[in-house]
């Protein structure tokens, strides 16, 4: 496994490659939902590359980037046995002195995380549309717990005719069915164990929409109320929304993604589930 860290390198490096490339774009701090894309992309590919890269421009100015927690170390030594490339750039490397283009999604980034979190999709399409110039896979691969995420960028990459397969795949869970993600590192125990509430409101409207209710308000409000039960949860979004154009439904028709962001204490967490 090499560990690069210029841009001039990584392409060098790229030509070098056996295809197809499987790249597997993260912010570090790697857990088993990271893990679970990095395999699907060494059995789907014959070289597969990891990026490591904080992206300081997909985080608002009260968030937390100063904070995110970062273990390079620890993330090697995860990646070892199944990566061949981990790109790692600097901040100056990849926003140089002078740095002044964004890649911008319409619509669809307004919604949900969006109207939370002006211009972090903003960041996150610039960001991800270099690495994939950078990297040049063949197919890059995303979590369905970033669902909006995962949306925009395969809009981005039909919408500029990129030439790669954008992948979702499945969320990984702790026993409990809180989704992996690296700011559950936020959590107190007492606050670890509320944050189950989160997937408990999503399997109770899979139950709703099993047993046949289609009424997307009814569904929110029994969601909101089983949250609300919860002292230490406090409620950014619940939504219903077609998981294409991720616009709010009244009927529920399938696919619809169920998504929320919850404030734990002070961390700010996300999961969703599709009814199909
Ligand atoms: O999902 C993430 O970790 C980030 O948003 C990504 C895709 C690596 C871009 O910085």
């Amino acid at each position: 496994m090499k560990v690069i860290e210029s841009i001039a390198e990584m392409r060098q490096l790229r030509q070098q490659l056996r295809e197809p490339v499987g790249f597997v774009p993260t912010m570090g701090y790697l857990h088993k939902g990271h893990m679970s894309l990095v395999r699907q992309a060494r059995n789907e590919n014959k070289s597969v590359v990891v990026s490591i890269f904080v992206n300081p421009t997909q985080f608002g100015p009260k968030e937390d980037f100063k904070g995110y927690p970062r273990d390079t170390q620890r993330d090697l030594a995860m990646l070892e046995a199944v990566t061949d490339i981990v790109f790692m750039p600097s901040v100056a490397e990849m926003y140089p002195e002078g740095f002044d283009s964004r890649v911008e999604v319409g619509e669809i980034t307004g919604r949900l995380e969006g109207a939370s979190r002006p211009g972090h999709f903003r960041g996150v399409t610039t960001v991800v549309a270099k690495l994939f110039n950078i990297v040049q896979p063949t197919k890059a691969y995303f979590g369905q717990k970033d669902a909006q995420q995962a949306v925009i960028i395969k809009k981005m990459a039909a919408d500029l005719d990129m030439n790669l397969e954008v992948v979702t795949c499945p969320t990984v869970r702790e026993p409990d069915g809180l989704a992996m993600s690296s700011r559950n590192t936020y959590l107190n125990p007492e606050e670890r164990r509320a944050a189950a509430v989160i997937y408990g409101s999503l399997k109770l409207a899979q139950e709703r929409w099993s047993e046949g209710e289609r009424n997307a308000d009814r569904i929110r409000k029994e969601m909101t109320e089983l949250i609300e039960k919860e002292p230490l949860a406090d409620i950014d979004y619940i939504s219903i929304a077609d998981a294409e154009s991720l616009e709010e439904l009244d009927r529920v028709e399938p696919p619809a993604l169920v998504s929320m962001a919850v404030r734990i204490g002070k961390t700010r967490l996300i999961d969703n589930m599709v009814l199909e």
